[in-house]
């Protein structure tokens, strides 16, 4: 460690002075990161973890990329920021590539900061274009952590956007813990559809906005739809004239092992949301793309919304960089084949060896073992034994990606076949320690 202050001297500054997300302050002890790279993160005492979880399911390309990191830096030389209202080279290239990644239909990005205020413009645009308030999306989910901002601004900006009520949530499709009895995925779907249709005739079809879903929800526990539900989804949308907006934050670029989750499923949105793995976030940012509908709706009309980092030259950069590696590299096929032919059979075989692992799901490098105190009633293991099973995992050097009862097995989507036995042998000793 080049700093001369003893790691106890930083800790205690660190504790003293930082505050921290989703937490009671006085029951933290964060690690202390010190660099990282590829497929390992170090902390500043020299102790290599090998990353499953890639940080919040965002550095899809692996940790400092030199491609990526070199762009930044050069970039920075170059024009290191500048206001929203201007262009530059890499906001355009940045803007080309992801508008083409989006697939057929789509037009032009919005870029944002990150994931919530992607969500933001997204709902924000809906609204605008079908002259609605109401937003469904469902309770297992997550979406981001903003809201009040811009209803709490005091000038002009606010009046358009004074939105803090009209969300409505509704159960989307998980035949492990279904809410609709259903016994097959077909049944699931069918149910699943039923009830949303139920809700938006009980909300008043000309009410809703948007219907807004993760194509794969992630943090509520990794829950690919079965086939045909979001086709379903957009079929309702469109009886009703209600906007889709799926949120690909975490699930896109390449997680699942298609640039877009959602293009596994017969289904085109109107609006995308993505951050995180975009440019696995070596710089924050995110985004909104438009299809060509919405984008030709606001070519005369007034979008009342904004951010002074938009299409910030850094993160333009890291996007145009990140992309180009992903492809040259051929991370997408990598990702599906590690986890057709490596994570879900290995996750299945731990499963048969720990009844504690009561479901396997996911794909790509996008899964989840959902832990249970007993297979039958599926009751979640409780949180000292998650907490148990996160301390084995990180004792054996594996940096865990812990949800309520579940683990989540979220590696960059570098990862070889190699890393993933090792990482399954560490989850088989660590559940095995803690007495599952
Ligand atoms: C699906 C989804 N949407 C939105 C967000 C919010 O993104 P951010 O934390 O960048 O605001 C997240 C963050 O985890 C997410 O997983």
């Amino acid at each position: 460690m080049a700093d001369k202050r003893s790691y106890d001297e930083l800790k205690k500054m660190d504790r003293r002075r930082n505050f921290y997300s989703w937490s009671i302050q006085g029951t933290l002890d964060p690690l202390m990161v010190s660099h990282a790279r590829g497929m390992y993160v170090y902390d500043v005492e020299g102790r290599e973890y090998l990353d499953f979880s890639s940080q919040l399911v965002n550095v899809n390309i692996g940790h400092s990329h030199p491609v990526v990191v070199q762009a930044i830096a050069d970039q920075a030389a170059q024009l290191a920021t500048v206001a929203p209202a201007f262009s530059s080279i890499p906001r355009v290239d940045a803007a080309t590539m992801v508008v083409e990644r989006a697939g057929e239909g789509f037009e032009k990005v919005f870029f944002t900061n990150g994931g919530a205020d992607a969500n933001e413009n997204a709902i924000r645009a809906a609204r605008l274009f079908t002259g609605r308030t109401k937003v469904l999306s469902t309770y297992r989910s997550y979406h981001g952590n903003t809201g009040s901002a811009i209803v709490a601004t005091g000038d002009w900006r606010r009046q358009p956007n004074e939105y803090a009520t009209g969300h409505v949530h509704f159960y989307g499709p998980f035949a492990y813990r279904s809410e609709f009895f259903s016994t097959s995925e077909e049944q699931e779907c069918e149910r699943a559809l039923a009830h949303l249709e139920r809700v938006m005739q009980g909300e008043g079809p000309d009410t809703i906005a948007a219907v807004l879903l993760e194509s794969v929800p992630g943090t509520a526990g990794i829950m690919v739809p079965p086939p045909g539900y979001l086709a379903g989804v957009r079929a309702l949308c469109d009886r009703y004239g209600i906007m889709l907006i799926l949120d690909e934050v975490m699930c896109g670029f390449g997680r699942t092992g298609s640039w877009m989750a959602f293009h596994a499923h017969d289904v085109t949105p109107d609006l995308i949301t993505f951050a995180k793995g975009v440019n696995s976030g070596y710089v924050p940012v995110g985004g909104v793309i438009f299809s060509s509908e919405l984008a030709s709706y606001f070519d005369d009309h007034m979008f009342p919304g904004g951010l002074t980092y938009s299409g910030h030259p850094l993160a333009m950069a890291s996007i145009v960089a990140a992309l180009g590696v992903m492809e040259s590299e051929k991370m997408l096929p990598n990702a599906t084949m590690i986890g057709e032919e490596h994570l879900r059979g290995g996750l299945a075989q731990l499963a048969s060896s720990h009844p504690v692992v009561g479901d396997v799901r996911g794909v790509g490098c996008f899964f989840a073992l959902d832990l249970v105190v007993d297979p039958a009633t599926k009751e979640p293991l409780g949180a000292p034994a998650m907490g148990a099973i996160k301390k084995e995992l990180m004792a054996r050097n594996l940096l865990p990606f812990v949800v309520d009862n579940r683990i989540h097995v979220v590696p960059p989507l570098i990862v070889t076949p190699d890393q993933v036995a090792q990482a399954l042998a560490i989850y088989d000793e660590a559940l095995t320690a803690a007495g599952f």
